[in-house]
């Protein structure tokens, strides 16, 4: 008798469980009700003395189901089907044919045997879920292995190889024989003592003391911000402190006490948009994919050596051109170095870094782009380069190849339009470090074919980045947010508010570094010449950044010249603060007849993050994004927002809308022509505010 994600079938006097729940075998509740009713089958069953719990998909299971996390229906609870099988009587034995996480891995553990496929990895990550394990894994998992190895899984949440795991397998084998050792093993165990992990005692000592005190002291810095790592710590500790079953009750209240947070909210909103950001309802599922063997660059730069280096690290050769020999020896020189530094790390090994410099070439040459796949244009952000450059990718390349542009604000659409083939044309917008960034923006012109669409975002994963798709603007989702963001955070400096003082709010809120210290990183240049660029936009506004402009004009432009917002000292990345950038506050703020005053910290935050969240809901009504979560996915890979908020969409569903609106009504009516310019709330976020909707509810 079997549901139908749940199958069970007796061999040879064994009671094979098969979890069959697609895609990932989540313990949703008709998995729990099925290997209840399952063991209960085969405890009832005289001919069966031993049983077996497998999976018939790839993974074995990928833990509770998060899905019912917001309001499923959870009885059965999870820990009610570990006490059913381990208090059987009959041997259990869990064969790991694939990974095990979360509930999946505290399933095996309340087994009494496990057997895994040899090349397997298993872990318990509901620590990126904003939780901790809540099926017995902190009671169970130290009960197994060694304390700091259980420790460190759980609160880093990181996939461990199970032959690191010593004592959690009677054996590893080879996928083929992993049933029938498990078979064997269960009958072997049958009429014998079971060895159930809850009677392994385990008692406290000075050194454990001493490790639990220092991990919680490492992931309060590490985890900065989060709540649930040392709820983690805890957990566990309580494994070394109280008998199983009150340990068992210490980490329900623990986990409740993690789940009701905002922030398990936020991270669970994550999960799921994480993998949102990869589907395009508007492209038919059969859409085909272009095959992707070669790439070519152009501009060997910053971001072309960097982009580069992502395609040659999953073995795929490039050709990167530049118009000078000089110029692309440089920048084949840094890829090398950049890999060298790695290598010096221990990250990759010397055969490493000659196999994949051996799959970059250089070439000055466009006739040597004649069998690409794919191009990747990274030259200077000027529209009569970028056209010069597509014009002459036009005339060489196959029929078929992909022609992307990295830029950050240019028009994708007037770049294809110059080219014979717009429906090849895309952005492929990378963020710098580009070999490190995890964020790519795949930019569809109104011309880009759906197969383009399709292809980039699938190489998005080739190349281990998260692809999001967006329209056509100035900025298109991430720069025109932080945009608004830099905007407010100059303007509180000249009524009065020292960056530092800013900085530090916004570190504190979690991001990793505040406004000025990342503008100081990025060059203040950049943001000057695209205010050069677009003059007619903020004319309106002498106030716009007219600090930043007044440092870059003095030769300002931050890090790389030791000097930005911040003064750095010789080799330092260390700002320090410099008063008389508010002397020229001061003297700006008189000219411009702008009250300077107190500012709270909380009016710091709103005046930062509101207006950021405030342009998400205009490019969400406008369609540059196909949905409010994909824009969160940009600014936490992207820009560093806290995953712990969830995004800045997410964080504003939590705190709600109308308090949204409410506060960009006050700004918008407080500071005269500045509010109403740069204050009106957002069409979309009146209407979501006035039907008590949120952004997460909202269909394009
Ligand atoms: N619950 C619900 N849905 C899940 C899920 C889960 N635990 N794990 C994955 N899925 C869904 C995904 O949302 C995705 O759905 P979609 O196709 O509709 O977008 C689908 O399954 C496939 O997932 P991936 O694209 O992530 O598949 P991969 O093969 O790339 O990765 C994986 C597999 C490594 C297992 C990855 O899915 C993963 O990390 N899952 C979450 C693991 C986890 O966090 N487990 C802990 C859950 S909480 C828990 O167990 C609490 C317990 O202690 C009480
Ligand atoms: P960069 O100045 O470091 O590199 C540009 C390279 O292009 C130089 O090596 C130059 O010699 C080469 N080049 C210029 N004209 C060329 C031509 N006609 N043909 C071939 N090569 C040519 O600039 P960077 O920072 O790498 O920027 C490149 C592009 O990436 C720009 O469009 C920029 O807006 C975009 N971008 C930059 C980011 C950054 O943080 N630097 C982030 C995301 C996008």
């Amino acid at each position: 008798m079997s549901n139908n994600v749940i199958k069970h079938t007796v061999q040879d006097g064994v009671c094979i469980i098969s979890l069959a729940s697609k895609p990932v075998n989540a313990l949703s509740k008709a998995v729990r009700v099925g290997v209840i009713e399952a063991m209960n089958a085969a405890l009832n069953d005289d001919s069966v003395v031993g049983i077996v719990i497998c999976s018939e998909l790839a993974l074995f299971s990928a833990g509770a189901d998060i899905s019912e996390f917001s309001g499923g229906d959870l009885s059965p609870m999870l820990p009610e089907v570990l006490a059913v099988v381990e208090g059987s009587t009959k041997p259990v034995v869990a064969a790991l044919n694939g990974g095990a996480f979360g509930g999946g891995l505290e399933l095996a553990l309340a087994c009494h045997y496990r057997v895994s496929v040899a090349k397997n990895k298993v872990g318990l990550p509901e620590v990126h879920l904003g939780i901790l394990p809540g099926a017995g894994g902190t009671q169970r998992l130290p009960r197994l292995v060694a304390p700091e190895l259980a420790l460190q899984m759980i609160v880093t949440g990181a996939p461990t190889k199970v032959e690191l795991l010593q004592g959690l397998f009677t054996s590893l084998v080879s996928p083929e024989a992993l049933l029938s050792t498990a078979v064997n093993l269960a009958k072997d165990a049958a009429g014998k003592n079971i060895p159930a992990t809850c009677n392994v005692a385990l008692e406290m000592t000075p050194q454990l003391e001493e490790m639990f005190s220092q991990t919680s002291a490492q992931t309060a810095k590490q985890a900065r911000g989060f709540f649930a790592p040392l709820k983690c710590v805890e957990a566990v500790k309580a494994a070394f402190t109280i008998p199983f079953d009150e340990g068992l009750k210490e980490e329900g209240r623990l986990f409740m006490q993690c789940m009701k947070t905002p922030q398990a909210r936020a991270q669970q909103h994550f999960f799921f948009a994480e993998r949102a950001a990869a589907s395009v309802p508007s492209i038919p599922k059969d859409t085909p994919v272009r095959d992707i063997k070669k790439v070519g660059i152009i501009g060997g730069g910053t971001m072309g050596g960097g982009i580069a280096m992502n395609f040659a690290n999953v073995g795929l050769p490039v050709v990167i051109l530049e118009l000078e020999q000089a110029a692309l020896d440089k920048g084949l020189a840094l890829i090398r170095k950049n890999y060298e530094n790695s290598a010096k790390k221990g990250k990759l090994t010397q055969e490493q870094v000659e196999q994949r410099m051996s799959l970059l070439t250089g070439t000055t040459s466009y006739d040597d782009l004649g069998d690409v796949d794919l191009v990747i244009e990274a030259v200077f952000e000027k529209m009569e380069v970028k056209k010069a450059v597509f014009e002459a990718l036009d005339k060489v390349c196959k029929p078929g190849a992909i022609l992307a542009s990295n830029t950050s604000t240019l028009d994708v659409d007037e770049i294809a339009e110059c080219t014979s083939r717009p429906q090849d044309v895309i952005g492929l917008h990378f963020f710098s470090p580009a070999n490190v960034m995890k964020l790519l923006e795949i930019v569809r012109s109104k011309h880009t074919a759906n197969d383009v669409i399709k292809t980039s975002m699938v190489l998005s994963k080739t190349i281990r980045k998260v692809g999001v798709l967006v329209g056509v603007c100035f900025g298109f989702v991430g720069n025109r947010m932080i945009e608004v963001y830099s905007r407010e955070a100059n303007r509180l400096v000249l009524e009065g508010v020292s960056p530092e003082r800013i900085d530090k709010i916004i570190y504190d809120f979690g991001l990793p570094m505040g406004p000025f210290t990342m503008g100081d990183m990025a060059g203040l240049d950049i943001g000057y010449f695209v205010r050069q660029s677009r003059i007619e936009f903020i004319a309106h506004d002498p106030s716009y950044c007219t600090i930043a402009d007044e440092l870059v004009e003095a030769g300002r432009v931050g890090l790389k010249a030791g000097k930005g917002v911040y003064l750095y000292e010789k080799g330092s990345r260390q700002p320090i603060f410099d008063p008389s950038i508010m002397d020229i506050a001061k003297r700006k703020a008189d000219e411009l007849g702008i009250e300077q005053r107190d500012i709270s910290d909380e009016e710091i935050v709103e005046r930062c993050i509101y207006p950021l969240i405030n342009e998400g809901a205009n490019i969400l009504m406008e369609g540059i994004a196909q949905r409010s979560s994909d824009i969160d996915v940009i600014y936490v890979y992207g820009y560093g927002f806290p995953v712990h908020k969830g995004g800045p969409m997410q964080y504003a569903d939590e705190i709600g809308l109308s308090k949204i609106v409410e506060r960009m009504k006050y700004y918008e009516s407080a500071f005269g022509d500045y509010g109403k310019h740069w204050f009106t709330p957002s069409p979309l976020l009146v209407e979501l505010a006035n039907k008590n909707e949120t952004f997460a509810s909202h269909k394009a």
